[in-house]
């Protein structure tokens, strides 16, 4: 019953933090789009109006005008955006929880990197979170904080080396993860922390009659800033734990790299075309070039190649083997064998594996007929990248995930890898 409790919860979670993550970053979105399209007012607008726009949607016409600092007199009843931006952070931290910690010996720990027990790994990834915040924190109040492309370039090398860091400890998803993570507990905490906070004392001031200090509102709009240029990356970490070529290859670090330059450059795209209506269409050409890098560090030779030049002597014989359908491939004995030793204790009808009620993905590796159909899965899960055995658990040997491969290989007439 457990099992079935912790599934659904888990997707429960999951559920809610996708729902606030889109209305945190859709209404972040809207303002921003909203704030650059801003046109200077037509006719006699009421004092303090600084620019204005009109929108239709929903049958009907809006009239949207931006008082800057404020109006003469405060409305009763403002609307406050920031339950979107913690709602997100929340349901995320409880869904790191459950997934990241709660499972951290298959989705967080890798002894090959740190042989971590599960509380000191859920705790470096805690304080990883929290510390993350604090230095970032501190290097934009520092000095850098009065040159806004100076601040962005140190940031963009702090959260690299974040990510090296987080690599070294954590399996492949949990160092993507954390990277991700890191970034969104940034965002959040620059809206908890700072534009919000900022934002009630300058109402607070206006309505008290004094004159705010521009400091504040000039804080809140660089980490405003940041926060729309980190939309995109964030999202894209978040998703890459699906994908084992993203996260479980030797690079991964420096593909979180690349996607804040991928995301970044996108953003600068929308920015400018909501500003001035130009299109700088290479911004795409960038964006397409960046992830074409990503993709060939994915495929980056490493340990894989180390591994196979070993094996390649020991299996040279059996080269040229005509065999072509996976089932009678000469090399398959090889392979079930190993899958059977290494994967088919949670890959099972009924798994071994402690926890386990149904097999992972309700992916199965028992038979020999399992094994033949799930063949390009194997290649992506457990040749092309580290991601099976999570936190390589039951010790799958480079040797053996080369012997996968030549079997892979030995088939391609009847599939392609
Ligand atoms: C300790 C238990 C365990 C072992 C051993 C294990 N797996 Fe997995 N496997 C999992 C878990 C947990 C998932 C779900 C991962 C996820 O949510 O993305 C999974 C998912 C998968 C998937 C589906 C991935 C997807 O996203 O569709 C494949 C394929 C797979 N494993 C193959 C293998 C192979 C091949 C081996 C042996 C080399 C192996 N697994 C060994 C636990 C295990």
């Amino acid at each position: 019953m457990w099992t079935y409790f912790a599934e659904w919860l888990s997707f429960g979670v999951r559920w809610l933090h996708v729902v606030t993550a889109i209305a945190w970053i859709g209404s972040s979105f809207y303002f921003i789009a909203l704030d650059l399209g801003l046109r200077q007012p037509h006719g006699a607008p009421p004092a303090g109006v600084g620019g204005e726009a009109w929108q239709v949607h929903g049958g009907g016409f809006y009239h949207i005008q931006k008082y800057m600092v404020a109006p003469a007199h405060m409305p009763d009843d403002l609307t406050w955006f920031k339950w979107e931006s913690y709602a997100t952070w929340l349901s995320g931290f409880a869904l790191l929880f459950l997934v990241y910690y709660v499972g951290a010996d298959l989705y967080l720990i890798d002894a090959t990197r740190a042989d971590l027990p599960v509380w000191g790994a859920s705790l470096i990834g805690m304080a990883g979170l929290a510390l993350g915040w604090l230095v970032y924190d501190g290097i934009c109040k520092s000095p850098l904080r009065k040159n806004d492309t100076a601040l962005l370039a140190v940031l963009f090398v702090y959260v690299v080396a974040a990510s090296f860091v987080f690599s070294q400890l954590f399996s492949g998803r949990g160092a993507m993860l954390h990277t991700g993570a890191l970034i969104a507990t940034i965002m959040t905490a620059n809206v908890f922390f700072l534009i919000i906070p900022n934002q009630k004392i300058v109402v607070a001031d206006l309505k008290a009659g004094r004159t705010p200090d521009p400091a504040l509102g000039k804080a809140a709009k660089q980490r405003s800033l940041h926060n729309n240029y980190l939309t995109l990356p964030v999202i894209f970490l978040m998703l890459s734990n699906h994908y084992p070529l993203a996260f479980a290859t030797q690079y991964n670090w420096a593909i979180a790299g690349l996607v804040l330059l991928m995301g970044a450059v996108i953003r600068h795209f929308f920015n400018t075309m909501h500003r001035t209506h130009r299109k700088l269409w290479w911004c795409w050409g960038l964006a397409a070039l960046i992830f074409a890098i990503i993709i060939t560090l994915s495929g980056a030779p490493g340990w894989r190649a180390e591994a196979q030049a070993a094996e390649a002597s020991q299996d040279a014989r059996l080269l040229g083997d005509p065999a072509r359908a996976l089932g009678t491939s000469r090399y398959f004995e090889k392979a079930e064998a190993i899958i059977q030793s290494r994967c088919s204790m949670c890959h099972a009808r009924a798994p071994l594996w402690p926890g386990l009620n149904h097999a992972p993905k309700l992916v199965y590796l028992e038979t020999a007929d399992d094994i033949i159909v799930n063949a390009r899965l194997i290649d992506r899960q457990s040749v092309r990248s580290h991601a099976m055995p999570p936190g390589n658990v039951t010790g799958l040997e480079p040797a053996e995930r080369v012997a996968l491969a030549r079997w892979i290989e030995s088939g391609s007439g009847s599939y392609k890898p």
